[in-house]
């Protein structure tokens, strides 16, 4: 394989693969390299539901999706769609965040594939959580190590936010009390493949903190405000500009993502997977 870097922080492009069509040494190389870049796109696909299913079993296990539906038949699929007449409605994954770090064993992987983008606008950027961790001074890096994480999917999929998805009609989106409920992880995790650090944070799903210095609920909001400015500063960022055909696959540990809702009037439609992770672990 073609490994093309895409920034000196992270992201890659391969460009000389099938993705209907790979070697046991092949998909061993491309799992190292997704690991190893974060961020992995894969020009010129064209995989059906059954066929982008069937790649990501390749990467590992599907990974459990709560609050969004399949698409019909396909259990393992979701739909990112928002339609050229929904210009007003909320970006699905519109914040910065990583794919449901809230689950006890939150997804390894996403792999997003691009069936219909706007021409201009839509695009994708992501952040190098490990890159944010290796940024930090010795005495920042010591610190975190004492402080856990609690992730919870109520700023998004509480009932109280049910209208703001159901402006999206091409996607189903359920929400539910249980996004009420609370998980806890490390903040400093240890990556399972490369060993590397990274600050396992995100602005959207996690909701509090605990943990040295944290001893006054401005403390705790202080911290917050802080990592999320400084995981998601522009230095440690990749933006995708998508066309159709595209896969790209991100790994949730490493990285958070945000999609950009500059479209309006535009159609943007692609199918997503994931694959199952680990319990984050410094
Ligand atoms: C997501 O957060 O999974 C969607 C990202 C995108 O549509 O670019």
């Amino acid at each position: 394989m073609n490994i093309d870097p895409l920034t000196g922080v992270l992201g890659a492009q391969i460009n000389d693969v099938n993705l209907n069509d790979l070697n046991q040494h092949q998909i061993n190389e491309l799992y190292h390299e997704i690991c190893v870049h974060q961020v992995v796109v894969i020009p010129d696909q064209s995989l059906s539901p059954e066929e982008q299913t069937r790649f990501s079993h390749l990467l590992g296990p599907y990974s459990p999706v709560p609050f969004v539906e399949p698409i019909p038949g396909y259990p393992e699929v979701i739909k990112v769609i928002k339609k050229e007449s929904e210009s007003k409605a909320f970006n699905f994954g519109g914040v910065w965040h990583s794919d449901f770090s809230f689950l006890e064993s939150p997804p390894a992987f996403t792999i997003l594939h691009a069936l219909e983008v706007p021409t201009i606008g839509g695009d994708t950027v992501w952040t190098s959580n490990c890159a944010a961790y290796e940024a930090l001074d010795d005495e920042s890096k010591d610190r975190f190590e004492t402080i856990t994480c609690v992730h919870s999917a109520s700023a998004s999929y509480s009932p109280k936010q049910q209208s703001v998805h159901s402006g999206l009609s091409g996607m189903d989106i359920r929400t539910s009390t249980e996004a009420e409920e609370t998980r806890e992880h490390p903040l400093v995790c240890k990556h399972p493949t490369t060993g590397d650090k990274s600050l396992f944070f995100n602005g959207t799903y996690v909701r509090g903190l605990k943990g040295d210095g944290i001893n006054s609920p401005e403390d705790e909001l202080n911290l917050l405000i802080w990592l999320h400015n400084w995981t998601t500063h522009v230095r440690f960022t990749f933006r995708h500009r998508w066309s159709n055909g595209d896969v790209v696959i991100w790994d949730n540990r490493s990285t958070q993502h945000v999609a950009i809702n500059d479209y309006s009037g535009q159609h943007r439609e692609l199918n997503r997977t994931t694959v199952a992770g680990k319990i984050p672990s410094s």
